[in-house]
């Protein structure tokens, strides 16, 4: 029946079973007599074979992309020359048109991906999210939350849910969203840190996944308003089993999401060069960084070499990362560019014990390090940065009740999936980006 390509043999010993799916048009295909519609529900992708009075009834009513329906039929398993997802069709004996779309340019997805300008899909981002690709990021990113969470449970740690309303920074004031709480100044979080450290006490090593807020004045592919922020907290540690835990946690999420083969093959569609890192990741300390750049003649913000005491600003960074081309611990950076909490390093009070992990491609995707456990050093250190050590009190107590030698980091989600899926931004990372400008749909 109908046209079919002359090399695909259709006798599936497979055929016979009857089902019924629910899904929307993804594409349709016609041929003289017959239609080949891809119907997608989230769980995958089927083709279904209309033929005889069904494609010409298909045909009357012009059915368009995402026009959403039920067809039954009987399943035939398909050699994959006859390029069926899964190498099964649906052979349709009958189907229902249940919310029809109106087609044209506004049907969206690839059509829109391959005309629209960055806005425009940001601004259509409810049905881009339909096409394969972003969808594809999407499944890849629940998969990779989902390691995170394997992957921290295998290592017995506990899970938290900080507060996301708190009236304390982490990160510097200059990136906090205020507001009026009951007629209290209060802020939106910035990172669920110092929250984390009050639960190693009851919890031993702990994590949360929860959102963080940061008002970024700048537009840059890497920076969101509000983003995904994968946290720990290890107790009872020395700066280097941080960085161990580290690469740990990196490779072990990645392990367990190209596991799961559907996700393989999603991330390699999306990121055809991604190459699991190595272990060890090469370890570089700032200071030397700082001479790699000069080395290399890239530029520090003033357009002048690089010198000690300077921010690495991302486009430096990215560069030196795109040149090394591996994973990079970047290390021990000098406490005047660094959150008042970090300990210093004993050897060298200049620098603190601080990490940051470096991702070819993206850069800066986790920052680290451990954190001052001296009652009177972190009370210096609230003065040193101009901040009222009042409001800290509960995190200042747990230095006074039992402290600890401890650590942990932060990574950002989005940015780790810019990484694995080789996307150019962490906005294509986000269900609904939010960054300066942006707070829609
Ligand atoms: O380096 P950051 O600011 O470190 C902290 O917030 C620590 N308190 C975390 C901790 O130790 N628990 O942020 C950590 C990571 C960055 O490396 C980056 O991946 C991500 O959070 N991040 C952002 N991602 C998207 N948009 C932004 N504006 C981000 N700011 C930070
Ligand atoms: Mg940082």
């Amino acid at each position: 029946s109908g046209e079919r390509p002359k090399d695909v043999d259709y006798s599936s010993p497979d055929r016979g079973t009857r089902v019924r799916v629910y899904g929307r048009v993804h594409r349709e295909r016609k041929q003289a007599h017959v239609v080949f519609v891809t119907l997608r529900d989230g769980f995958g992708y089927m083709q279904c074979v209309l033929t005889g009075p069904l494609a010409k009834t298909f045909d009357a009513i012009t059915l368009t992309r995402e026009t959403s329906m039920m067809i039954t039929g009987e399943m035939w398993e398909v050699p994959p020359g006859a390029h069926a997802p899964d190498n099964r069709e649906l052979h349709a004996d009958y189907f229902e048109v249940i919310g029809k779309a109106p087609g044209g340019d506004d049907a969206i997805t690839n059509k829109v991906q391959a005309k629209g300008d960055a806005q425009t899909l940001l601004d259509q981002r409810h049905l881009v999210l339909r096409g394969e690709t972003a969808a594809s990021v999407m499944f890849v990113r629940d998969a990779v939350e989902h390691a995170f969470n394997t992957k921290f449970h295998e290592l017995h740690y506990v899970k938290v849910s900080p507060p996301a309303l708190v009236q304390t920074q982490v990160e510097g004031g200059s990136t906090l969203f205020e507001f009026d709480y009951y007629n209290e100044k209060a802020y939106l979080t910035q990172s669920s840190q110092l929250y984390l450290e009050t639960a190693l006490p009851f919890a031993g090593n702990c994590y949360c996944i929860e959102k963080s807020f940061r008002a970024e004045k700048s537009l840059t592919r890497r920076h969101l308003s509000e983003y995904t922020h994968v946290e720990a907290e290890l107790d009872f540690i020395k700066f280097d089993d941080l960085l161990t835990h580290l690469e740990d946690i990196i490779c072990g999420v990645i392990d367990i999401t190209l596991s799961n083969p559907r996700m393989a093959k999603m991330i390699q569609d999306l990121n055809p060069s991604f190459e699991k890192p190595s272990r060890p990741f090469k370890r570089m300390r700032y200071s030397d960084a700082i001479t790699w750049l000069n080395e290399h003649d890239i530029k520090n913000e003033n357009d002048q070499p690089h010198e000690f005491g300077d921010d690495i600003a991302e486009a430096a960074e990215r560069r030196m990362t795109d040149i090394l081309a591996v994973p990079i611990l970047l290390t021990h950076f000098p406490v005047a560019i660094k959150a008042f909490y970090m300990q210093k390093d004993a050897e060298d009070p200049r620098v603190t014990e601080s990490v940051d992990v470096l991702m070819p491609g993206v850069g800066e995707i986790v920052g680290g390090s451990m954190r001052m456990d001296d009652y009177a050093e972190l009370m210096e250190a609230y003065k040193r940065n101009g901040i009222g050590a009042e409001p800290y009190y509960w995190y200042t107590d747990q230095r006074r009740y039992g402290t600890s030698p401890h650590g942990g980091y932060g990574l950002g989600l989005e940015r780790f999936l810019a990484w694995l899926c080789g996307q150019h931004t962490v906005r294509d990372t986000c269900f609904y980006p939010r960054y300066m400008g942006r707070c829609r749909p």
